[in-house]
């Protein structure tokens, strides 16, 4: 695997690549990689001649009362394992490099970004939207994979490349489980054993909504969204920042039940963040 650290660099080998027609495949990441980034990288191996991998913990899309500081940084490790899934370039950028001082401009998707993360982080797709389109104009990709358990992010990154004209195809895929249907994300490693054990009944939840939905046994979002709130105010030092039932492409909340439907929340356990989603079909 080469390492790559400078945006310059990056630039001269996607640019030989592009001249050698080969295809590129690249998974943005913040690091902390886990199960859901390597299917991600997987994906992007099997189908492109090359694959990209950048590692930024990106400080324009943390709130100044986030977890920017305490993000897992694990380099070493998560080169290993990208080694052993046979990527072509890791994309390490320094945060000077990236935002050279006096960087201003900025990219959004207003349409997007009001609704549940977006209204719960103000700013954060502003910078999720410019680091990508940074990134896209670095790498010059191909193919973009990005899991749907960033459902939002999805569908601002989607938004973004078709207003914007940009010759990237975006891959979204499916969201990566462990066993017991805990969606992977690097923030599960904040989790005490016991909040881990807790942190199962976001899935339990999401699972339950889609019964309510599917079997018409509730028919007003508003009953199934209260009836997935009394099971997380039954979780100790649990926090519901939103739990919502919305239009799965303008992700505006659902006065009637239609479907596909999107069914989003947001929790804290502990100091932890966690989402999650399902599309009901
Ligand atoms: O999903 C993430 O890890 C980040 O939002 C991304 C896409 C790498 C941009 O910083």
């Amino acid at each position: 695997v080469r390492i790559i650290h400078s945006v310059s660099e990056m630039q001269s080998w996607a640019s030989r690549v592009q001249g050698q027609r080969f295809s590129v495949g690249f998974v943005p990441t913040m690091g902390a990689l886990h199960e859901g980034h390597l299917a991600l990288v997987r994906r992007a191996r099997r189908e492109n001649d090359a694959v990209v991998v950048s590692i930024f913990v990106n400080p324009l899309q943390f709130g100044p009362k986030e977890d920017f500081k305490k993000y897992p940084r694990t380099l070493a490790k998560d080169l290993k394992l990208l080694q052993k899934e046979k990527t072509s370039v890791v994309f390490v950028p320094s945060a000077s490099m990236m935002y050279p001082a006096g960087t201003s401009a900025k990219v959004s998707v207003p349409a997007l970004d009001h609704a549940l993360e977006g209204a719960a982080r103000p700013g954060h797709f502003d910078g999720v939207a410019t680091v990508v389109a940074k990134f896209f104009h670095i790498v010059q990709p191909t193919r973009a994979y990005f899991g749907q358990k960033d459902y939002q992010q999805v569908r601002v990154i989607d938004r973004m490349i078709k207003d914007l004209n940009m010759p990237v195809h975006l891959v979204a895929c499916a969201t990566v489980r462990e066993v017991d249907g805990l969606a992977y994300s690097s923030r599960n490693r904040y989790l005490s054993n016991r909040e881990r054990e807790e942190a199962v009944k976001i899935y339990q939840a999401l699972f339950l909504g889609r019964e309510l939905v599917s079997e018409k046994i509730m028919k007003k979002p508003a009953q199934i969204v209260k009836r997935l709130h009394q099971i997380f105010a039954r979780i100790p030092k649990c926090k519901v920042d939103y739990i919502a039932l919305a239009d799965p492409e303008t992700l505006e909340p659902l006065k009637k039940i239609r479907r596909p439907a999107l069914l989003a929340v947001a929790v804290r356990i502990g100091r932890t963040r966690l989402i999650d989603n399902i599309v009901i079909p």
